[in-house]
């Protein structure tokens, strides 16, 4: 059985969603904001996220897919999952569970640029730099973790795990 050690807390987890939430708040208070949230790693990330805006927020999602079955990304980018709201001139805000390699939100923020936004930013959950290979500039970071593999609160390992209510990193 793999084993789970804590690394952030329903709790921790809270606090910090919050102190995001105020500065999105604050950032986007005369924008046209939609959140484009990554699934499906993000969506509880999300839901937290959007219910501590004080501002009004649309919402949309993207799906897309790059790992098999494992810890390591195979590096094969597909999209599985188009955005369907018109997002021409409007400020975005990506929702991503967690930034490894880098390779994943290039993608996307290459995808999103060619709606023609106003702007488009980014807001993860975790941010783990140990393989970080593309230049991304990553706005609103929760936690930061060099390396491990972790799950809970949205994140799996082969499906498994995303209900955990905190975060764990996964010793296999
Ligand atoms: P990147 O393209 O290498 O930055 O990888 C980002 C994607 O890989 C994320 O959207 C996650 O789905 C997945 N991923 C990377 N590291 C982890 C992890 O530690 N736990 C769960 N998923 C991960
Ligand atoms: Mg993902």
């Amino acid at each position: 059985m793999p084993e789970l050690i804590p690394v952030l807390s329903k709790d921790d987890i809270d606090k910090r969603i919050s102190v995001i939430a105020h500065r999105i708040s604050n950032d986007y208070k005369n924008d046209e904001l939609v959140f484009i949230g990554v699934l499906k790693g993000s969506f509880i990330f999300l839901s937290d996220i959007v219910r501590c805006l004080t501002i009004p927020v649309r919402i949309d999602f993207v799906g897309i897919s790059s790992y098999g079955s494992g810890i390591y990304s195979s590096g094969n980018i597909r999209l599985t999952k188009k955005i369907e709201l018109n997002v021409r001139d409007k400020d975005l805000l990506i929702i991503e569970d967690i930034i490894d390699t880098g390779s994943t939100l290039s993608y996307l923020i290459d995808y999103l640029n060619s709606f023609d936004p106003k702007t488009v930013k980014v807001c993860v959950l975790l941010d783990k730099s140990e393989r970080r290979d593309k230049k991304i500039n990553v706005d609103y970071v929760c936690h930061k973790v060099k390396k491990g593999f972790f799950v809970g609160y949205g994140l799996d390992y082969n499906e498994n795990y995303r209900n955990l209510q905190g975060i764990y990193c996964l010793k296999l």
